[in-house]
């Protein structure tokens, strides 16, 4: 897709409530200009005509620090044109609070950014914070975006005033549900959806006051504005799959199963568990690892390792983990409490305006805290043992054994 190329005489066809520095956003423009990104200078242009364009042009031109992810005009030509229809949202997700020029990371470990896209059509996370976005360095030496189905990366960074701006190759897509995500980017989740799909509970609905059974996938999907959910790849669940079918008699189970794999009400990064804990939607602990090898998750007597951090949804965030956390255990009051912490810090949380999860010198902030939620202490979990404990199929094995017996002997995989 192509703007119509447009002057720098800017559009004014909505009266602009927001001050907005004239100078510093004539200089940007011609900055723009200079540096080729001609597309994406004319869309700045056009911004100016909606309400939320002209807020974004007075937040970018404060003089605050903001890193702003810049398409070439090539990137503009090979975007399909859904993806620039709406200008005002494309750009707010190009735009990051905060100064970013200290802090690189190598993926597995990601950097992510609050960006200034809060469209409640487009993004449903606790709070009704703004859409984040994630980065990382790979093994070709280049700085990635994530989750784009269109590659993108860094290849040129240059600056304005307080303005780091990194010039992209790909426009960049936001974040989407569940379901359209899986297709499109994940399909080490397709086993996942159909899992959740197959798994119906009772689920109270606030917009219609009426309790209906609802699958697991559609409260994903829609229902929760806020969330984690530690993922099992396709090759962990099917390697699990005859003993989850063995539990398909009894719900009751199998969501303290899946319960266990999600925090409610708080989507927590990568960068965010280094040597945290927090309560799972069952009431039960989930602690958190990091070594050389990667990040790991820890919940009754299974650990897995994280093997794609960070998969944005428009709702909260996937991380992908290569085992099914075989927890059978629940508190559903240390979960409720969970969730009603989490929503009171939401609603008192204000905009992030430097990486999450990272101090400004890139080391990882260590937070002196004890468990998030509201978890008793005196934690059930054998989780120190483990690490140096048996060997990972045995603990699987251990799992799938006590689930045999709880569900009456049907376990095949032992
Ligand atoms: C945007 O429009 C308003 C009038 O609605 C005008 O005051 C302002 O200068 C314009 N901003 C730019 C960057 O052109
Ligand atoms: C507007 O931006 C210019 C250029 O960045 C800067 O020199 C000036 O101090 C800013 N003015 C205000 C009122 O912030
Ligand atoms: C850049 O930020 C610093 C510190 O926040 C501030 O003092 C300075 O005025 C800003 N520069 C511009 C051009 O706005
Ligand atoms: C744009 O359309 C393509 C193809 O129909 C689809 O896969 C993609 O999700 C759409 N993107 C957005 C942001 O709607
Ligand atoms: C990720 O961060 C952790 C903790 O700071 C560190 O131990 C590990 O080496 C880092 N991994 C990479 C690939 O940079
Ligand atoms: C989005 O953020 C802007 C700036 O903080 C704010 O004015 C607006 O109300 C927010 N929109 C929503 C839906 O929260
Ligand atoms: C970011 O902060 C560093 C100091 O930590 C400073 O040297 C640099 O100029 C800042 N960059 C921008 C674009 O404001
Ligand atoms: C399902 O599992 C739960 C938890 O172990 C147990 O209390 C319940 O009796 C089981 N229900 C059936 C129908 O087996
Ligand atoms: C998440 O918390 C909300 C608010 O307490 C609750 O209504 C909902 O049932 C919880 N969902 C799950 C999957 O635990
Ligand atoms: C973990 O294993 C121990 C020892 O086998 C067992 O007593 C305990 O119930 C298991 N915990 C969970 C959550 O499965
Ligand atoms: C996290 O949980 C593990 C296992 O239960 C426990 O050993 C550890 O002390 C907890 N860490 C924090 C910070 O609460
Ligand atoms: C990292 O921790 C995991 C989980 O405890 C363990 O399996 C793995 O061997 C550890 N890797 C290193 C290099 O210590």
């Amino acid at each position: 897709m192509k703007f119509s190329p447009l002057p720098i005489a800017l559009l004014a066809t909505v009266p602009s409530v927001f001050a907005q520095n004239l100078t510093f956003l004539t200089g940007l423009l011609q900055t723009l200009q200079n540096a080729g990104l001609t597309q994406l200078a004319s869309v700045g242009t056009q911004l100016n005509s909606t309400t939320t364009g002209q807020y974004l042009l007075a937040a970018i031109s404060t003089g605050d620090p903001y890193v702003l992810f810049a398409p070439t005009d090539d990137a503009f030509s090979n975007a399909p044109s859904n993806v620039t229809s709406d200008l005002s949202n494309l750009f707010a997700y190009h735009l990051v609070s905060g100064n970013f020029s200290d802090v690189a990371t190598n993926y597995p470990n990601v950097t992510l950014g609050r960006t200034l896209l809060n469209d409640t059509n487009v993004v449903q996370l606790e709070g009704n914070k703004s859409q984040v976005l994630a980065w990382a360095v790979r093994s070709d030496g280049k700085t990635h975006i994530l989750n784009q189905a269109n590659e993108s990366v860094v290849t040129n960074m240059i600056s304005y005033g307080n303005l780091t701006i990194n010039v992209i190759s790909n426009v960049l897509s936001y974040p989407q549900s569940f379901v359209n995500t899986v297709p499109t980017d994940n399909s080490s989740l397709t086993a996942l959806q159909s899992t959740l799909n197959g798994v119906n509970v009772p689920y109270y609905n606030a917009s219609t006051s009426q309790t209906s059974d609802t699958s697991i996938l559609t409260i994903i999907n829609s229902s929760l504005h806020g969330f984690t959910l530690f993922a099992p790849n396709s090759s962990a669940l099917e390697s699990m799959m005859d003993s989850l079918q063995s539990l398909e008699s009894n719900t009751t189970l199998l969501q303290i199963i899946l319960n266990n794999h999600l925090i409610n009400g708080t989507s927590v990064y990568s960068s965010e568990l280094v040597g945290q804990n927090y309560t799972s939607a069952a009431g039960e602990n989930l602690a958190f690892s990091i070594n050389a090898t990667g990040q790991y998750i820890t919940s009754g007597n299974t650990t897995a390792h994280i093997i794609q951090p960070d998969v944005l949804l428009s709702n909260g965030v996937v991380h992908v983990i290569d085992r099914v956390l075989l927890n059978t255990n629940s508190d559903a009051s240390a979960a409720s409490s969970a969730v009603a912490s989490a929503t009171s810090a939401a609603a008192h949380s204000t905009t992030e305006t430097q990486p999450i999860g990272f101090s400004q010198t890139a080391t990882l902030v260590s937070h002196s805290g004890a468990s998030h939620g509201a978890k008793a202490s005196g934690s059930k979990s054998s989780a120190p043992s483990i690490f140096g404990g048996p060997d990972m199929l045995q603990i699987i094995t251990m799992g799938m054994t006590i689930v045999g017996v709880l569900v009456g002997g049907l376990l095949t995989v032992a």
